[in-house]
């Protein structure tokens, strides 16, 4: 697969100290923070990007940053896709009327709800392997947005660039508030469907409930709780997440049965 590239923004300038050429200079990333609809959006976001890299999932590098001007302001910013010069599409993009296309059979069960049917089912496709982890990985964290939050190359012949974004719903933050976003994560009755269902394969999905069950715990423990509160995110409500999802992938080949391989 192409790696995924991001976007340098803005002219380099020569780094004084280095002897091998290296520059300063900016990369574009989209920067979030703690919302009210979202209060653990930026701990979310970060506790759910380490564990996508320890796990080989395709979602954006996301980093903590900080204003130095507004420095008691943790956020969190998603290093931008360098996306423009390829043909992309853009599943974070309002819908075109599918309905409208003549050549478009009606759509049935999950697929009716929704906002690309059919560039859903082509992604799943020509990503099989992609499509089937990003999945999983939504049910392990509870993520409830992975609609609109996902752009891939459909029309090159060979295999080209997916990648998820938008962690920003999931973990302590897929409800409004930390308290019901625990109760969430605690209870295997949500998510309730996810966008990719009956699209993806029981084995590749099968070899990622393994690769998280095999996770370490320190992996799960580093990804998850810091030496400071992160945002909204107080250490103790920290420690909650990594034994809750501990405990929730034991239930998750479970969960992939009742969402995932559900039939349309
Ligand atoms: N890292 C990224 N690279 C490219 N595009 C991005 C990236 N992050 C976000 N976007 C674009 O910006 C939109 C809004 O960002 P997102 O993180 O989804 O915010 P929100 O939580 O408000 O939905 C996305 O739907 C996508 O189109
Ligand atoms: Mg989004």
């Amino acid at each position: 697969m192409p790696i995924l590239c991001y976007q340098i923004s803005g002219p380099l300038e020569a780094n004084e100290r280095s002897t091998t050429g290296a520059a300063n200079g900016h990369v574009a990333a989209v920067i979030k923070r703690d919302h009210e609809e979202a209060a653990a959006q930026v701990y979310s976001e970060l506790a759910a990007n380490r564990l996508a890299s320890f796990l080989g999932i395709p979602v954006v590098a996301g980093v903590a940053a900080r204003d130095p001007s507004n420095p008691d302001l943790l956020r969190f910013a998603a290093l931008r896709a360098a996306d423009s010069h390829l043909d992309i599409y853009d599943f974070s993009a309002d819908p075109m009327d599918e309905a409208s296309c003549a050549d478009i059979p009606p759509q049935q069960g999950m697929l009716r709800t929704i906002a690309h049917p059919t560039a859903t089912q082509q992604l799943c496709a020509k990503y099989p392997v992609e499509a089937a982890h990003i999945a999983v990985f939504d049910l392990w964290i509870c993520n409830l947005d992975r609609d609109y939050n996902f752009k891939a190359e459909l029309n090159s012949p060979n295999r080209g660039i997916i990648f998820a974004m938008d962690q920003g719903s999931s973990l302590l933050a897929c409800r409004s508030t930390v308290a019901k976003s625990l109760e969430a994560l605690q209870s295997t009755d949500t998510p309730s469907s996810h966008p990719f269902q009956s699209l993806v394969d029981g084995r590749l999905c099968g070899q990622m409930v393994e690769r998280i069950l095999s996770l370490p715990d320190w992996a799960l423990e580093a990804a998850t709780t810091y030496d400071d509160t992160i945002g909204n995110v107080i250490l103790p409500d920290q420690y909650t997440t990594y034994e809750a999802l501990s405990e929730r992938r034991k239930h998750l080949g479970q969960l992939v049965d009742r969402i995932l391989l559900r039939p349309a």
